[in-house]
């Protein structure tokens, strides 16, 4: 081999073992740089004859040809080698398994306040809120209820720091306080005209939200949910109640054949009273009957307390139990299933 193949060898050689843009670049130098290899054998013509510049320049100039073309096949090398290095880093597995999230659901219970107050709401009614915990007047006295009454008693309320000793805030035992506080407010808004002696816009509201007894089995939890209803008004009957309330556990449970009884009961708040029967004709519930609420006549006791006065003002109020009604719509056989956060009974009402 003579010189100039050896030296174009290995500037291959050199160049092949550049690993990077930069080290063939110094590798370039070396060879094609000012004080390079190839460029020094040019320099080194200078002394020789004519003649022999001739075809020694022809084929150092061959050589130095060849040397560049190793350098640019190295570069495009080195060039794809980046490439397929950044493909292979920014490589997408199309086939890996999704990474969904978890898709969340509301709680059955939940699900039956938004059906409830969209049914309540096509009937014209308001939804109202009150405080969980409540004070002992709005949640007894206000509803007419004793102070002998055994609702009252240490061992079926949750009494709680404030109020006073003789009446002791409490975690409300029913919604029934929200109908003495949504109508004081509305008595308040529509003040002008009840004091012009003009008709008052009737009150007609729902009221779900938290109630809690001290009383836990398979059927009842310290903590539970009830809706309470109130619609008052001057010509408002025990006729509106049945008819509404009929309206409503049908188009709730979606069964036009449901039957309901108003059983003869007793409210301190409401006079008369009923308790609301319900029995499906067919399923698994099929004859039997189901207590699902509580309701009544105001008791004048208790229309007066929200600003009104009784010998024009009536109406009747209703409170319902929202786990029981979940429970019948769905089949929980157990009330405690609700409130124990196990996702795999949860995940069935999304
Ligand atoms: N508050 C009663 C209860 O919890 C239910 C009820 C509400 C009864 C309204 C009559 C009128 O049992």
């Amino acid at each position: 081999m003579n010189e100039l193949d050896a030296l174009v060898a290995s500037a291959r050689d050199d160049f092949s073992q550049a690993a990077t843009p930069a080290e063939l670049e110094n590798a370039k130098a070396r060879f094609l740089g000012k004080a390079g290899r190839i460029t020094e054998l040019m320099k080194g013509m200078a002394a020789l004859s004519v003649e022999e510049k001739k075809s020694r320049g022809a084929a150092i100039n061959l050589a130095k040809q060849a040397v560049e073309a190793a350098l640019a096949e190295r570069r495009q090398a080195l060039a794809e080698a980046e490439l397929q290095q950044q493909l292979r880093a920014e490589a997408l597995d199309v086939t890996l398994p999704g990474r969904a999230r978890g898709q969340g659901g509301l709680h059955p219970v939940s699900l039956t306040m938004e059906r409830l107050e969209a049914i309540f709401g096509s009937m014209g009614f308001e939804i109202a809120q009150g405080p969980e915990i409540e004070t002992d007047w709005f949640n007894f006295t206000a509803l007419n209820t004793p102070e002998d009454h055994p609702a009252r008693s240490m061992h079926d309320t949750f009494y709680v720091e404030g109020g006073s000793a003789k009446a002791p805030n409490l975690l409300r035992t029913h919604t029934s306080p929200v109908q003495v506080r949504h109508a004081l407010q509305h008595v308040q808004q529509h003040r002008a005209r009840l004091d012009a002696g003009e008709p008052m816009p009737e009150i007609r509201v729902i009221a779900p939200g938290r109630t809690y007894r001290v009383d836990s089995d398979a059927t009842h939890s310290p903590m539970f949910h009830q809706c309470e209803g109130l619609w008052i008004g001057e010509n408002v009957s025990f006729k509106d109640l049945k008819f509404l309330f009929t309206e409503f556990c049908r188009t709730f449970f979606e069964r036009e054949d449901l039957v309901l009884r108003f059983r003869p009961s007793f409210f301190p708040f409401t006079e008369p009273s009923a308790e609301i029967d319900i029995q499906f004709q067919s399923g698994p519930l099929a004859g039997r009957w189901l207590e699902v609420a509580g309701s009544g006549q105001v008791h004048p006791a208790v229309v007066r307390n929200m600003g009104l006065d009784p010998e024009k003002h009536i109406g009747f109020a209703f409170g319902m139990g929202l786990d029981r009604f979940t429970m019948l719509r769905y089949g929980v056989n157990d009330l405690r299933l609700f409130f124990d956060g196990d996702v795999r009974f949860l995940s069935q009402f999304r």
